[in-house]
């Protein structure tokens, strides 16, 4: 959703948050605007709809001295993308700011109170209401900025991280979280507000993250003190991070996600490190091993994600349910939330979340441990709410993923699901000793085999100009495969904005083989593996009523080969880690074809990197 950058300190700040902007702008990128407390005491606003670069041509001439200062960058919630919607807002009076993520619930509520105060309103956000409201509650009980933040927050429901100034106050920054991740640096007599620790990373690896219902006193020269709404003073760890400025970085790739996509194979090296370890046939996820006990006995698992974490939570279902033979049920986790599900004593609740801020995953979570539920999660994001609200869990340990459209994030999960599924089974002693090492050895093979893969990037490249004008895409897949196929036709979808639709094989009959003609672009995923045959029936359908096959093919396919219009090899490999392979050409497609229709591939519209409202 939105990002927000907050600094005061010794140097100026407008450098500081615009540079903290660009590394936030993949979290929203509709319009950005920035918020500086001069040296003579002023309060300047500057907000402009668009990227971080119209903000920084916006400013050209005016004013942006300061050594104090509050950026967004914004996801639309309530009201359009425009100038007047933009963060920061400036209360009645002007003399406070604010930025925020999240959403005010009864803003509708609050807006029409304080409208019958005679407060007046510029703008359609939520956002708006709570800085009227927290100078409301200033006036009129005559209190400190904290506290009229700690008493507006009271009144408040819904999601929010924020970051107060105030006219005049060039030594005071208020910040605050529910719901909306915040992180706190710590420099070197200076402090920085993150809505994540990319913009800090690059002037201090120490942070706190603040927990919800949280208010962060931040004041020049002095040590930050946090406190609750209810006004408890908290004591926070220090955290060191190991995040580096490179990993922040395209490092002279045209995009971040095609860096990402060739990141993949050390990457999932990365993934397995001190978890997999062929020579001593080891594997080791200390999260499963620490709570033995409730997997060796788990009557069922329950995986909730949402977008392309529900994908890889399809194919862990296939995965479990074949190795470790625990019924599996794989929910969106917006469903789940509100549908007074059932949790029997015993499940296992699975969260899969790349950034660890959904906040319908979140939700979930919560609804799950209410209910008794024993929460693992699988995140990307170190330190995140996802992370820090389950029972236990494994990273992913891909490093920052920035392009909105996720790839390595989703081949990890991949992994790390292998992994537990493996874990799980040699616990369970569900399937012979001897085939876990077969597959355990055949994982640590999958990097070197995505490299092979990703040497056809150049012929990926040049099949995708045949492809770029097309109106729509079908992609088929069955078994393993069909998860890969919902994931690429959703790549595809977010990035190209092409329409495209992702389908088991066999399902195509009932239904979607009514759009095939010679127009229709079918991608099918047809490699060696227990569908094989089944699969190569569907294509011969396809092609009885002319639509163009590209179909995905093991390098030791001599079927397919002849049949299909175009394919895209990969090496084979067990069928439960197929997905592993055959989603790397479905990434390349994308990416290629959205680069072909000059879209913005690392920041399409409408889209966000972590989605932190329900
Ligand atoms: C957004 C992102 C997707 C992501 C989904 C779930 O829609 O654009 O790429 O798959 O959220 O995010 P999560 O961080 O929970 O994996």
């Amino acid at each position: 959703m939105c990002g927000i950058v907050g600094y005061i300190g010794h140097q100026e700040a407008y450098p500081i948050l615009i540079k903290g902007l660009h590394r936030l702008e993949y979290r929203g990128y509709d319009s950005a605007g920035i918020a500086l407390i001069n040296p003579t005491g002023e309060l300047n606003i500057y907000k402009t709809k668009g990227r971080v670069s119209d903000l920084e041509e916006f400013c050209t001439g005016k004013d942006i001295s300061g050594t104090i200062g509050i950026a967004h960058t914004r996801w639309a919630t309530h009201g359009e993308p425009n100038n007047a919607n933009a963060h920061p807002h400036y209360s009645e009076s002007e003399n406070l700011a604010l930025i925020h993520n999240g959403i005010i619930e009864n803003y509708s509520v609050l807006k029409e109170q304080l409208v019958q105060k005679g407060y007046h309103f510029h703008s359609q956000t939520d956002t708006e209401v709570l800085i009227q409201l927290i100078e409301y509650i200033k006036t009129l009980n005559n209190v400190d900025l904290c506290t009229a933040v700690q008493l507006a927050l009271g009144q408040v429901i819904g999601a929010y991280a924020i970051a107060v100034m105030e006219k005049g106050n060039p030594n005071q920054i208020i910040a605050a979280r529910k719901s909306s991740p915040l992180v706190l640096g710590i420099g070197d007599n200076e402090f920085f507000i993150g809505s994540d620790a990319s913009p800090i990373i690059e002037f201090t690896n120490k942070v706190i993250y603040l927990e919800d219902e949280e208010i962060a006193i931040i004041k020049r020269n002095e040590e930050p003190k946090i406190v609750t709404i209810g006004n408890v003073e908290k004591t926070h760890e220090i955290i060191q991070l190991e995040l580096s400025l490179s990993q922040l970085e395209k490092e002279g790739y045209p995009h971040f996600m095609l860096k990402e996509i060739f990141e993949q194979p050390n990457r999932l090296r990365d993934c397995m490190r001190g978890r997999v370890d062929v020579t001593g046939n080891h594997i080791v996820l200390s999260g499963i091993i620490d709570y033995r006990e409730k997997f060796l006995n788990a009557k069922r698992i329950l995986i909730l994600a949402c977008g392309t974490s529900w994908h890889a939570g399809l194919i862990g279902e296939y995965l479990i349910e074949e190795i470790c033979r625990i019924p599996v049920e794989v929910e969106y986790s917006s469903e789940f939330r509100y549908r007074n599900p059932i949790i029997y004593p015993g499940d296992i609740v699975i969260a899969i979340s790349q950034s660890g801020e959904t906040a319908d995953t979140l939700a979930a979570i919560e609804q799950a441990k209410q209910q008794g539920a024993f929460v693992y999660g699988i995140c990307n994001v170190v330190g995140s709410s996802i992370a820090r609200n389950t029972h236990s869990g494994s990273y992913t340990h891909v490093g920052p993923e920035i392009g909105v459209a996720s790839t390595k994030a989703f081949t990890a999960q991949l992994c790390v699901l292998a992994m537990l599924a493996l874990c799980i089974a040699r616990e369970r002693k569900t399937i012979p000793e001897t085939h876990i090492l077969e597959l355990l050895n055949e994982l640590t093979r999958i990097p070197n085999k995505i490299e092979r893969i990703l040497q056809s990037d150049d012929s990926i490249q040049k099949l995708s100009n045949i492809f770029t004008y097309a109106h729509n895409f079908i992609y088929l897949g069955r078994g393993y495969n069909y998860p890969v196929a919902l994931e690429g036709a959703l790549k595809l979808k977010e990035i190209s904005y092409i329409h495209a639709e992702g389908y088991p094989a066999a399902e195509m009959k009932h239904g979607p083989i009514a759009l095939i003609d010679n127009e229709m672009p079918v991608v099918v995923v047809a490699t060696d593996n227990d569908m094989y045959e089944k699969v190569i029936s569907n294509i011969q359908e396809i092609k009885a009523r002319n639509g163009r096959v590209i179909a995905i093919v093991s390098e030791s396919d001599t079927v397919v080969k002849t049949i299909a219009d175009y394919v895209i090899e990969v090496p084979t490999t067990a069928d439960c880690f197929d997905p592993l392979l055959t989603t790397i050409p479905l990434q390349l497609l994308s990416y290629h074809i959205a680069v072909n229709k000059r879209r913005d591939v690392d920041m399409p519209r409408n889209l966000a990197k972590s989605v932190t409202v329900e």
